[in-house]
């Protein structure tokens, strides 16, 4: 199938539009969506991307979307990924819960909730404390480092896999393909050969790297996720190997990448925003929803897909069964109509629990609402705690630090910052 150019001029599309589209959709934007996003935003609550998507741009639209089965998120898998069939997924990108509906979403979503109760993470918190310290000292030590390589990735890549089961000799390898993934989240009309070549390679490295761990613990079961997994199979549940396997693997590229790149872009605002640092410093109960700020502000996951599973009609647009529809979290959580000052970073914006400002689009909302949200927001927020307590000054070294080119799961590539102990 021949990819259409995601950048061919309609002739009928205003060019401010389509310009505001290629900033927003292409590699080289990545730096700032948020501009393009509010000129299509301004422009209108829906715009047709020019291979033929509908995007939403306002938080009404986008929240409504995700919060109803009236829309999927199984159906619209050709959309992203037309070069991925059923047959060819599990070499390709495997299809885990995220992409059903139930009932198969509910049987599978249920089964790893089982490895995150609240009590579970609540009971995470002295490792992701000891795991955090020993991060900040090592950065600490050297003084000038890359935040992204000393502490964005380690942190949720260790702790996820200590969750889900993974020795630390094969961290380095797990983290590779975790990226390549991640890389492949993109359309795949956008992603260079390389790129899907790397996504395949790392799906069936993947999934026969966790069949290999499943196969031991059936044998040997410890207290990791993949244990709960793999015993859950035992008792005659319905559940198939390949299902178990996406399971795994969604569940840690979901966990690692999004969480390292909230550490990342998250860390970035706050360094260019000092005043906001020294309001945290004096008042440490802030620490706790800063994390949500921060992700509103740099959703990790900027944008998701849906498709229509019956006729139903948003932003004035009557969709028909099974059309498509791209929902821009990254516009949503900057909607003016929806945020005071949404382009500000304000660490008290969600700290009055009788004035509590709307619930943003990071997490998702409604039946996929991100299951890790307590995990991750738990890590961003024992990071900051330990940062104010070990780390006076915190200077950016880099005025305009590079992202990688991913548009869906966006983050940096690297963040050169100095500390000062305090
Ligand atoms: C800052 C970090 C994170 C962000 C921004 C994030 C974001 C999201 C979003 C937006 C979705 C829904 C996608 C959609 O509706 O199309 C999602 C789903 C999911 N997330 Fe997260 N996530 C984060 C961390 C985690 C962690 C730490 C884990 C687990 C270790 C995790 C596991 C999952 C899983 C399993 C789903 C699928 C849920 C379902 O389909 O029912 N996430 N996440």
């Amino acid at each position: 199938m021949a990819a259409p150019d995601v950048n061919t001029v309609a002739a009928d599309q205003d060019p401010a539009i389509l310009t505001a589209m290629a900033q927003l959709f292409g590699p080289d934007g990545r730096a700032d969506p948020y501009t393009p996003a509010r000129v299509l935003r301004e422009a209108g609550p829906i715009h047709m991307t020019p291979i033929g998507h509908h995007v939403l741009t306002r938080y009404e639209d986008c929240a409504a979307v995700l919060s109803t089965t009236a829309w999927s998120h199984a159906e619209e898998a050709g959309m992203m990924h037309p070069t991925v069939t059923p047959e060819t997924a599990a070499d390709e990108l495997p299809t885990s819960f995220l992409w059903m509906e139930p009932p198969d979403h509910t049987r599978l979503r249920n089964l790893v909730t089982k490895g995150f109760t609240p009590r579970m993470v609540t009971r995470l918190r002295p490792r992701i404390e000891e795991l955090t310290e020993q991060l900040v000292d090592k950065a600490l030590e050297a003084g000038e480092f890359d935040l992204i390589e000393f502490i964005a990735y380690p942190l949720p890549l260790i702790i996820a896999c200590e969750l889900i089961g993974v020795p630390p000799e094969a961290y380095e390898q797990v983290h590779q393909w975790s990226q390549d993934l991640a890389r492949g989240f993109d359309h795949d009309y956008t992603l260079p050969e390389e790129s899907l070549k790397a996504r395949s390679a790392a799906s069936r490295g993947f999934m026969n790297y966790f069949r290999e761990l499943l196969n031991e613990r059936r044998v040997n079961p410890t207290d990791d996720l993949l244990s709960v997994l793999s015993q859950v199979e035992d008792r005659g549940d319905v559940l198939t190997e390949q299902e178990l396997l996406a399971t795994c693997i969604t569940t840690f590229v979901a966990g690692h990448e999004t969480t390292a790149n909230l550490v990342g872009t998250g860390m970035l605002r706050l360094l260019r925003e000092p005043g906001q640092v020294e309001l945290l410093r004096a008042r440490p109960e802030l620490v706790a929803v800063t994390p949500d700020e921060l992700l509103r502000l740099e959703p990790s996951v900027q944008i998701t897909t849906r498709a229509a599973t019956r006729p139903i009609t948003v932003a004035g647009h009557d969709f028909e069964k099974g059309e498509g529809v791209v929902v821009l979290i990254n516009s949503a959580n900057h909607d003016d109509a929806a945020f005071t000052n949404p382009d500000r970073t304000d660490v008290t914006r969600y700290s009055d629990p009788k004035n509590p400002a709307k619930k943003h689009l990071g997490f998702s909302l409604g039946i996929h609402y991100c299951l890790g949200a307590p995990l991750a927001l738990l890590e961003m927020e024992v990071l900051l705690e330990v940062l104010l307590r070990k780390v006076g000054a915190m200077e950016l070294l880099s005025e305009n630090p590079p992202f990688k080119p991913n548009v869906v799961i966006r983050g940096l590539e690297s963040l050169q910052v100095g500390f000062k102990p305090a």
